[in-house]
């Protein structure tokens, strides 16, 4: 059996796995589960990854990923695999990707941009300008936002 097998499979459900250590509460945060859903959830922290160093998991019985969530989960943890899993086995394994272009999911730090003029019926919109580290551009005054602030404004704090 596998050393790193802290907690047991899974049977039906997504694992996340290689989610960048430390930020698996911000995933499970953005996809609304707080564990009072009745759900079998694992969260495993901080263990050695064969690639990343150190990465957290997060495993959820009976849920499957909106490509909303997987393009939220890929701006908190871009390096983040997605499992999903039928019967034990694992059917179906993909990377999360970066969006390229960000339309209206966050707000520009700018206080003087167009975006944040209530006048203006402008939404905000970011094209991806460097993924590691993660940093967006807004499309109308060329303002950075960068991995904490997206993290922030994703998980709302
Ligand atoms: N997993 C699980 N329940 C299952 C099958 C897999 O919880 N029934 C978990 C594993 O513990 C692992 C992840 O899903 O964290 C991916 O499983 P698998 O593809 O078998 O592992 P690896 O080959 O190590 O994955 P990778 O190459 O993506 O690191
Ligand atoms: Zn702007």
């Amino acid at each position: 059996m596998s050393r790193e097998l802290i907690v047991n499979k899974i049977k039906d459900g997504t694992v996340i796995d290689h989610i960048d250590a430390g930020r698996a509460l911000y995933v499970l945060k953005i996809l609304g589960i707080t564990g009072r859903e009745g759900r079998v959830v694992a969260v495993v922290m901080n263990v050695e990854s064969k690639k990343i160093g150190r990465k957290d998991i997060v495993k959820v019985e009976g849920l499957k990923l909106k490509k909303e969530q997987v393009d939220k989960i890929a701006l908190i943890a871009p390096h983040s695999t997605i499992n999903i899993v039928e019967k034990f086995e694992v059917i179906k394994k993909y990377k999360v990707r970066v969006p390229d272009i960000l339309e209206d999911l966050l707000r520009c730090m700018n206080p003087n941009c167009i975006t944040n003029q209530p006048r203006e019926p402008i939404k905000p919109v970011f094209y991806l300008q460097k993924e590691s580290p993660l940093v967006f551009k807004c499309k109308y005054c060329g303002a950075k936002l960068a991995q904490d602030e997206i993290i922030r404004q994703l998980i709302g704090e």
